[in-house]
């Protein structure tokens, strides 16, 4: 029989309240792997009014900043210990290579090292006022309960990313984990107990987006909503959460420029469009979609893309030799087809790839794809494709190709190839999108901030900044003069 795995709430694991189970399936083989619980509106209740529960107990309360600090490099171990077993599930779940998950079950812990650094230093100040007899200060203080809405793509990544800041404040946290990849979601909240967290510190609801995380978002005892995933549900949460007048930390979609000036190495900049775009088979918010080339080195560019594109070894993401494995569900695969079918009536042209490549596999593979022909006003050029798909388009000058890039409702992230420094400095200060990559592409740290611009994001995260997305400013003001209250109706200050 097909394992069932529940819910993780209170430091156990939980049947469903319905009863149900949903199945999740391995996209490289079609097998059933595991059941995981169906969320419903009672198992979020009961997981909130746990996370509440811990976070008002005198023990949460009292774990000072160096012991919460602790716990967090505990975890870190945690994770590493278990770095094996987590690269496997989530490469089996969501079809991501197992050599890309082990690279970054490496740097997850450091995550959670970063963090635990943090924990003790969520400081205020001291504020200076005009008035000498009274002294101010604020402190930053933790939020409550967390809840954590995370997609399929990266998902010990991108929801540790929110975990890691959201703990090392004091919250505690409900995570909703995508249907499409609950496990290693259920098994990292498992490994906070293991870790020495309190039970009830961090929950996990698995389900779907329309119950368990619309009843998440909309649960009145949540602080704090910290979603990633697409740009449609971020706004719907958003106005949620807005009409409850509670924040939220938005990490969305993108579509990002990838630019190839004619002074580039461009070899180089070939692998970092390659990199850009069929790493992850494309499925990552910073997918370098729309790359521009300048048209002295397009015919040299486009060969270099599409010659390395047809030689990607596709196949089982367990296999260390796989370049390219499924996309991660069905949905998926026939929404990038149907991209390519729209690109094509738009008038672009499939310069290579396209096609289901020739392999056993039953899953949902699909050759790296380039389009050629396209336009920035295509829809293919417009909208988050999130597949292997790069439409690759000739510019003539800097101002051009400056307006191009910043055409386009998204701002996460954009890529510029370029030996004159000048060059790459002006571009890095014109480009609107929140991560800039000169001569690379796809770097990352939980060091450096991210912030999507316009329609990829609102908040902050990785970085110091971050900690303030998990906290409240508090100003607190001491009257240091035992004299009498002069005029009560003069506001002091
Ligand atoms: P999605 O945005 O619908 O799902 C992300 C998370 O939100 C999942 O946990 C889902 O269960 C939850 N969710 C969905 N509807 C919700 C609602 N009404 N209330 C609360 N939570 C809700 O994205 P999905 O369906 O997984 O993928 C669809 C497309 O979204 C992709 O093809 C891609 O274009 C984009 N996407 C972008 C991501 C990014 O990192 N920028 C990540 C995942 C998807
Ligand atoms: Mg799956």
């Amino acid at each position: 029989m097909t394992e069932r795995i529940g819910h993780f709430i209170d430091g156990e694991y939980r049947e469903p309240s319905g009863g149900r189970y949903f199945e999740s399936t391995n996209p490289a083989t079609l097998e059933v792997l595991y059941e995981a619980a169906r969320g419903n509106q009672e198992d979020v209740r009961i997981a909130v009014d746990a996370a509440r529960r811990t976070f008002e107990s005198n023990a949460w309360q009292r774990t000072t900043p160096t012991q919460r600090g602790h716990l967090l490099r505990r975890l870190g171990d945690a994770v590493a210990a278990n770095a094996e077993e987590l690269a496997r599930f989530e490469s089996l779940d969501n079809g991501k290579l197992l050599r890309e998950m082990r690279g970054q079950l490496k740097s997850l812990p450091e995550y959670l090292y970063y963090y635990a650094g943090l924990a003790d230093k969520v400081q205020g100040s001291q504020i200076p006022t005009n008035s000498p007899e009274m002294l101010n200060f604020t402190q930053r203080e933790a939020l409550g309960v967390v809840g954590a809405i995370t997609p399929w793509n990266s998902p010990l990544t991108l929801t540790v990313s929110k975990l890691a800041p959201a703990l090392a404040a004091g919250n505690t946290m409900v995570i909703k984990p995508s249907e499409y990849t609950s496990r290693t979601i259920l098994r990292l909240a498992e490994l906070t107990v293991e870790a020495g967290f309190p039970a009830g510190a961090v929950n996990a609801v698995a389900g779907f987006g329309g119950e368990a995380g619309a009843a998440l978002v909309d649960n009145p005892r949540i602080a704090k909503i910290s979603f990633t995933g697409s740009t449609k549900t971020g706004s719907a949460i958003a106005a949620s959460a807005a009409s409850r007048f509670i924040g939220c930390t938005l990490e969305l979609g993108g579509k990002s420029p990838n630019i190839v000036f004619e002074d580039a190495d461009v070899p180089n900049a070939a692998m970092g469009v390659v990199a850009g775009i069929f790493a992850a088979a494309g499925q990552t918010c910073i997918a370098g979609s729309r790359v521009f080339a300048h048209r002295s080195v397009y015919d040299e560019l486009l060969e270099r893309v599409s010659e390395r594109a047809s030689s990607i070894k596709i196949g089982d993401p367990l296999d260390d030799g796989t370049e390219l494995g499924p996309l991660a569900f069905e949905d998926q695969l026939v929404k990038v087809r149907s991209y390519i079918e729209l690109g094509v009536s738009e008038g672009a042209s499939v310069h290579s790839g396209g096609e289901r490549p020739d392999i056993e596999l039953p899953g949902y593979f699909l050759q790296p794809t380039v389009l050629t022909e396209a336009t920035n006003e295509m829809r293919v050029c417009r909208e988050e494709i999130f597949g292997p798909v790069a439409a690759i388009m000739p510019f003539d000058t800097e101002d051009e190709v400056l307006h191009l890039a910043n055409d386009t409702n998204y701002g996460l992230a954009a890529g510029v190839w370029t030996s004159n420094l000048q060059r790459a400095m002006r571009m890095a200060q014109r480009l609107e999108a929140g991560t800039i990559w000169l001569n690379t592409y796809r770097a990352m740290s939980p060091m450096s901030p991210r912030q999507g611009f316009k329609e990829s994001g609102v908040g902050v995260e990785h970085g110091l900044e971050s900690m303030n997305e998990y906290t409240r400013l508090k100003s607190i003001w001491i009257n240091t003069d035992e004299g009498p209250v002069a005029d009560p109706f003069v506001m002091r200050g």
